[in-house]
């Protein structure tokens, strides 16, 4: 038996989407630009996905742009944003816990001539909204916080921190990659300017996602060609990953509350169990402040990639890190930012459970792991005596 508790990385397409794609890959090879019954037959779909995304985001479908994912969303509007701002406007401020599709993109920036200003968070991953305040000034053109953390799961207060970037004319960027479809997300009650999706967080294709912008805000495009998406994006749309990007939103805004309420309830199980089964164990994380899916939590004394292969192993996949910097042993910048110790952040192992998660799964997961972490808290011993001495 098989065990995914990696559902922050990616999720697997859900049965619906997969039946959408799969027709239009084999009933609509039309061009959406051309202006024959085919091109018309693929424009048709992409706007019913339009339709849905827009609904899943409580804004207007004009105000949609396909992209290839979240990493395209968050440099459309970083990069964009900073073209198109004027005169003084030059300053970039984002959170220090934001993904690397923002905060390589900012380094990037910079080296171009656009600074940028990271505000820290608390210990428990939250942006305070004074420190945001105390950060931004009348050079500022747009602000980019992240809705949901993909690593420890903490939700930000947008709505709040949205305002005070307004308050100083800048625009508000919140990358919602982690929380399309498990969160409400209501654009407008957010109060943000624009917002980044990606598919397959939420159980649709790799190489889809959106960003949905507020009509009227400047955004100079990044990819130039043709005049798709508004002429805000160029390029021939991915017709087959939009379709199963509109149904992915559709079956998100459908089974959101239901999801929710099944998958917190499995990973509170799951966290009680393991702080009552393996001592020496913490969560990183505010936890009244976190999407129900996701558990970030450090054994102390446990080297968490050995964790992580020791639990592969027993068939079960968790990750450490972000998906994208695992493979290395670099400390997440993420806990580090948190101001975790080195120990937390090297001992720390993400749990993200999904639509297929069970309770079965959470029993397995506790039945095993602690006596892995024991088994190597024992291995680990001799040497850290020795590091020690
Ligand atoms: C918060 C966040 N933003 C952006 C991305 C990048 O999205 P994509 O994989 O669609 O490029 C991810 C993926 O891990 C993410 O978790």
């Amino acid at each position: 038996m098989r065990i995914y508790l990696d559902h922050n990385a990616t999720t697997p397409v859900a049965p619906a989407v997969l039946d959408v794609m799969a027709r239009v890959l084999r009933d609509v090879h039309g061009n959406p630009s051309s202006v024959h019954y085919y091109g018309q037959a693929a424009k048709a779909v992409i706007d019913t996905a339009r339709q849905q995304v827009a609904a899943l985001l409580g804004g207007v479908a004009a105000e949609i742009v396909f992209t290839s994912g979240g990493t395209e969303a968050d440099n459309l509007i970083l990069r964009g944003a900073a073209l198109a701002a004027q005169g003084q406007r030059r300053r970039l401020v984002a959170s220090s816990i934001e993904h690397e599709a923002v905060l390589s993109t900012l380094k990037a920036l910079e080296r171009q001539g656009w600074p940028t200003t990271l505000v820290p968070v608390t210990r428990g991953g939250l942006v305070d909204p004074s420190a945001l305040e105390s950060v931004m000034g009348e050079d500022v053109a747009l602000v980019s916080i992240m809705h949901a953390n993909n690593e420890v799961g903490t939700v930000q207060p947008i709505a709040e921190l949205a305002a005070i970037a307004h308050t100083h004319g800048a625009l508000f960027h919140t990358d919602a990659v982690q929380s399309a479809g498990k969160l409400p997300l209501d654009t407008g009650r957010l109060g943000v300017d624009a917002l980044s999706i990606s598919a397959h967080k939420f159980y649709g294709p790799k190489g889809a996602g959106a960003l949905w912008i507020r009509r009227g805000t400047r955004l100079v495009p990044t990819l130039t060609g043709g005049r798709q998406e508004r002429n805000r994006r160029a390029g021939t749309e991915n017709v087959p990953a939009i379709a199963g990007l509109g149904a992915a939103a559709a079956d998100a805004a459908a089974h959101l509350d239901e999801d929710t309420a099944r998958v917190s309830a499995l990973r509170d199980r799951l966290e009680a169990g393991l702080l009552d089964r393996v001592a020496a164990t913490v969560v990183n994380g505010a936890p009244d402040w976190r999407v129900a899916n996701t558990s970030n939590m450090s054994f102390d004394g446990v080297e968490a990639e050995s964790l992580l292969i020791a639990l592969d192993l027993e068939g079960i996949a968790v990750s450490t890190g972000s998906a994208c910097s695992s493979g290395t042993l670099e400390p997440s910048h993420v806990l580090r930012a948190m101001g975790l110790g080195t120990h937390r952040t090297q001992n720390s192992l993400r749990f993200s459970l999904g639509r297929g998660t069970t309770g079965a799964d959470v029993d397995r997961v506790l039945d095993v792991l602690p006596s892995l972490v024991a088994r190597l808290r024992q291995l680990a011993r001799p040497a850290r005596a020795a590091r020690e001495a």
